[in-house]
């Protein structure tokens, strides 16, 4: 089997030989080095624990992966794919990191960022639906992690409220990368845009997504219609993500997955009473058939609804408000 372990970070131990040189050596992290704890969630492939490395205490959640069952169900490309664009993705504050990646006889490990406050779903649940001040602020932090991941070459393909953990302080970490797709490099592609020009479109993946299909609520019309994701089927997802935060659903629900599609190609949703009618135009213009005509990330930062937001850096420093 071919677990290959390029991109993988490591540590370093110093060691001094008997003639007092002092030598670097390189250490890989392994699973001796961690104090497993309780388990934070479980998915069909894969069980996520809390741990704590036991030389500095720090805590992470570690992802264990069956090698096995993996194999067998051949889902090896995905797992690959996580870990590829984990190692995209490690200089935002919005994405889960990705420290160390190592493996045993049975299982590999994913060594993530904890994000201790747990799925933004949960929250949401717990809350009914939020506020505008904190659809705002959640809102901002996910558009802000999107646009990263888009400016590092990747879509999620799989946004939604689940996938959205919180930290300690109640910030964004984007997690489940397992679904992801990594565009080509614009400089390398022979034709095509070179991704600044600001259409959705541009850097849009041309091969087709074979037989892949996100959670149906979430899912866009281009990947129904066309088998076909690009950067703008994200923001698809996003709108549906403000929608439900301010009523409490997502947009498309239906009995069954099938009807859900149905509604999701007809556009058939309805906004609920005292919607915030500045939510309602932004809404409006990210749900939109064409993903060509869908509002691309830099309109969603100017549109109204994100008035005030203090984009960049500031944004994860300020305190997370209150959820009410
Ligand atoms: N559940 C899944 N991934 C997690 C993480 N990184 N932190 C906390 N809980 C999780």
């Amino acid at each position: 089997e071919d677990w290959r372990e390029r991109g993988s970070a490591s540590a370093t131990r110093q060691e001094s030989d008997s003639n007092g040189q002092t030598h670097t050596r390189v250490v890989k992290k392994g699973v001796k080095d961690f104090n497993f704890g309780r388990t934070l969630g479980e998915g069909s492939y894969s069980t996520v624990l809390a741990a704590t490395d036991r030389q500095n205490l720090k805590e992470y959640a570690i992802k264990v992966l069956d090698k096995r069952h993996i194999i067998k169900e051949k889902k090896v490309k995905y797992v690959n794919i996580e870990r590829d664009t984990l190692n995209r993705l490690t200089e935002h504050p919005g994405v889960v990191r990705l420290y160390y990646t190592f493996q045993d006889e049975r299982s590999l490990y994913f060594v993530l960022d904890l994000a201790s406050g747990g799925e933004l779903l949960g929250v949401l649940k717990k809350m009914g639906s939020f506020d505008v001040e904190c659809t705002r602020f959640y809102g901002a932090e996910i558009l802000d992690s999107v646009a990263y991941m888009h400016s590092r070459g990747v879509i999620h393909r799989d946004l939604k409220p689940e996938n959205v953990l919180l930290d300690r302080e109640m910030h964004v970490k984007i997690t489940d990368f397992g679904t992801a797709k990594i565009l080509p490099d614009p400089q390398k592609r022979a034709v095509g845009g070179d991704g600044s020009s600001g259409d959705p479109m541009d850097g849009a993946e041309t091969d087709r997504a074979v037989s892949f299909v996100g959670t149906a609520e979430y899912v866009s019309p281009e990947l129904l219609r066309d088998k076909n994701a690009c950067k703008a089927s994200d923001l698809w997802a996003f709108g549906c993500i403000i929608y439900q935060l301010l009523a409490g659903r997502p947009p498309f629900k239906a009995a069954n997955e099938y009807l859900t599609f149905q509604k999701i190609l007809a556009l058939d949703y309805t906004f609920p009473d005292g919607f915030p009618e500045v939510a309602r135009d932004l809404v409006e213009r990210l749900l939109v058939l064409d993903p060509t005509s869908r509002l691309p990330v830099e309109h969603i930062r100017n549109h109204r609804f994100f008035e005030g937001v203090q984009w960049g850096k500031a944004l994860w420093r300020q305190k997370a408000p209150r959820l009410k």
